[in-house]
């Protein structure tokens, strides 16, 4: 019998796709705080999905990132609330990082499964995996919505090995976030 393959799930902000790509594409509107804004919005909406799950209250990630962007214009004013429009449209449609398309392509040739896991709502991240192409090297893109609760709570991870029917020993987890590779 053949061996069965593996399951290589990718987190989706920060590893397949770059959300600093949003401001970069209003780096010149956004002035000199652009990089600061960029981090403190990230920062702010990581913040609200650990709150959102302790407190046993979900919302969808896309309703928590535009909080986090209101915040974040608070915070640094020197940023153009016109940008805000903008900004969370560049957010559906993110750039993926160089190698996301080329590490995809090779694990499907190869004969591996490959998935998504993400905070990300469903339509945001079928925006982006659109708009990035990488569509067709998917064989599953899995939100928390399924469980309404953010990582690194256990019940998100365990949609991967439930998708797969595998045990999580089977499962190459990929993250940029180093608490979401511990939760996994
Ligand atoms: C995600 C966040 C954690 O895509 O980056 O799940």
């Amino acid at each position: 019998m053949p061996k069965s393959s593996g399951v290589f799930a990718f987190d989706a902000y920060g590893t397949l796709f770059d959300f600093n790509a949003a401001i970069a594409r209003h780096r010149a509107a956004a002035g000199p705080d652009a990089d600061r804004f960029s981090e403190l919005w990230r920062q702010k909406q990581l913040e609200y999905t650990w709150i959102h799950t302790l407190s046993g209250r979900y919302e969808e990630f896309w309703t928590l990132t535009q909080r986090a962007l209101d915040h974040t214009f608070a915070r640094i004013p020197s940023v153009s609330r016109e940008l805000r429009g903008a900004l969370l449209d560049a957010y559906l449609k993110l750039d993926a990082f160089a190698d996301a398309l080329t590490v995809l392509t090779e694990l499907k040739a190869r004969g591996e499964r490959t998935a998504i896991l993400s905070n990300g709502s469903p339509a945001m991240l079928a925006s982006a995996v659109e708009a990035a192409g990488l569509k067709s090297n998917l064989d599953a893109v899995l939100s928390v919505d399924t469980v309404k609760m953010f990582k690194p709570r256990p019940e998100v991870y365990a949609l991967v090995t439930k998708e797969f029917s595998v045990s999580a020993g089977e499962v190459m987890f990929v993250s940029s976030n180093r608490w979401d590779a511990m939760g996994a």
